[in-house]
């Protein structure tokens, strides 16, 4: 019989604010790659991907072994650009979909960073919730019940490459912006340990990237800026950007979405739930 998985991988937002390259979250959107043994090399999707041995599921499988006989059908809800972690969840697709069909035993998060520098996306893809991490260490946080979110994603010319995006920061920044950071990003955690919407909605404001990144992204800013003013806890730019999580509990996110919507006209918004479970390998 051929060997096949099934592997499903959330969408991610890195940073949540202040946390920069340290906070991420698991959303429920979900990348599904069926891989199967059939003797023949494909790559069977509707996406506008590459569809030979540079696609990026395809690349990270062949970070374990060869993809010669498998083929790979792929179906995503995570839009391919923005800042949702669809590069990582491909990247975890791959190596957990060659790491099961071989039995290795695979540090799926250390062999996934070979081909993706930041472990944030990669975390909160691998394990789902809320994730604080660094290199060679994370910690999983419990996603509060009713926090969700409206995930904004500004038309496909808005786009910020990561490299652009890495580029705009300095290798160091003052005292007071570190301080702030550490502040806000603990407001962060502990509001999510303790349910508490304004602990969360205190700690969003991020004064170290976003506002050296804004000349990227200046009308995603002008929605993060305006949030609160939809009746969101606030918002913070997904990852390197463009696309804009705005934080909401569940009676507030309908409201929140329609004011969003009219505030951001032509962008692609939709209401999203934080993600419990992580990556997920279906024989
Ligand atoms: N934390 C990264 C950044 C993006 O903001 O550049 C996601 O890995």
């Amino acid at each position: 019989m051929n060997r096949r998985r099934v592997v499903k991988v959330p969408a991610s937002s890195a940073n949540l604010g202040p946390g920069f390259d340290v906070l991420a979250g698991a959303l429920d959107l979900t990348l599904t790659v069926e891989v199967e043994e059939t003797g023949e090399f494909a790559v069977i999707t509707d996406l506008p991907v590459p569809t030979d041995k540079s696609n990026l599921i395809v690349r990270a499988f062949e970070t374990l072994h060869s993809a010669d006989d498998f083929r790979f059908t792929v179906t995503s809800e995570i839009p391919l650009t923005g800042g949702l972690g669809s590069s990582a969840s491909a990247i975890l697709a791959g190596v957990a979909a060659a790491d099961h069909i071989f039995e290795l035993g695979t540090d799926l998060l250390a062999q996934s960073t070979k081909l993706e520098g930041h472990i944030d996306n990669l975390a909160a893809a691998l394990y789902g919730g809320f994730v604080v991490c660094t290199r060679g260490h994370v910690a999983r946080v419990q996603p509060p019940a009713g926090l969700e979110g409206v995930i904004a994603i500004p038309p496909a010319d808005h786009s910020v490459p990561t490299e652009q995006a890495r580029a705009a920061l300095p290798p160091d920044v003052p005292m007071r912006e570190a301080v702030a950071s550490i502040a806000h990003s603990a407001y962060v955690v502990l509001g999510l340990e303790r349910d508490d919407w304004d602990l969360i909605s205190r700690g969003l404001d991020d004064v170290l990237h976003q506002p050296r990144r804004e000349h990227l992204y200046p009308q995603s800013m002008q929605l993060v800026r305006s949030a609160r003013g939809l009746g969101a806890l606030g918002a913070t730019i997904s990852g390197a950007g463009p696309s804009v999580l705005i934080w909401t509990t569940w009676e507030n996110t309908g409201n929140v979405l329609e004011a969003a919507r009219a505030a951001a006209p032509g962008w692609d918004l939709r209401r999203v739930t934080f993600a419990q479970g992580g990556l997920d390998v279906i024989v």
